[in-house]
């Protein structure tokens, strides 16, 4: 039985440290793409939280630095096939929708979309982090999860708001 708990717990070591090597991926991504979607935003409150989450974004990955070196890796990324799609769809919707009434909608959809992978990446890590006794990097994994958390209710916030102003136009 110990050995088997021993095998658990180093497919576990090696799990925690490629999701981090995703994650690390995919907040450089979302660093390069943020400052691109405050470009778009029509509304300024949107326009306003794009710029503050990318400040945010700046911090998350100085954070999984920290992470790596919890765990003594050098901080890596390893291409995140589910960021470049999501991405992807936000391009398309800025080239699509450019003009349009509609695009701040688009470019909202498709924000909560990256804060909802985050999210899931973050309290899976989360978990495993502390699954592995690794308490430093829970913290660090969940103060970032909190701010993803904080983001995705202000942006549900606007979307809701945007709607309702919509609707009033109507
Ligand atoms: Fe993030
Ligand atoms: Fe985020």
């Amino acid at each position: 039985m110990a050995t088997t708990k021993a095998a658990s717990k180093k497919g576990l070591n090696e799990l925690f440290h490629d999701t981090l090597k995703d994650i690390y991926f995919a907040e450089k991504k979302i660093l390069a793409t943020l400052p691109k979607m405050a470009k778009a935003a029509q509304d300024d409150a949107l326009k306003a939280a794009f710029e503050k989450h990318r400040d945010q974004t700046e911090e998350h990955v100085a954070r999984l630095e920290e992470v790596f070196d919890v765990i003594d890796k050098k901080p890596v990324g390893k291409t995140c096939a589910a960021i470049m799609g999501i991405t992807e769809e936000g391009a398309e919707i800025m080239e699509e929708y450019k003009g349009s009434a509609s695009l701040d909608a688009g470019l909202l959809a498709a924000a909560q979309a990256v804060e909802h992978y985050e999210i899931s990446r973050y309290g899976t890590l989360k978990t495993w982090a502390q699954e592995l006794g690794l308490t430093e990097a829970v913290n660090l994994l969940d103060k970032t999860l909190t701010e993803e958390k904080e983001t995705d209710a202000a942006l549900t916030e606007l979307a809701e708001s945007a709607v309702n102003m919509a609707a009033e136009a109507a």
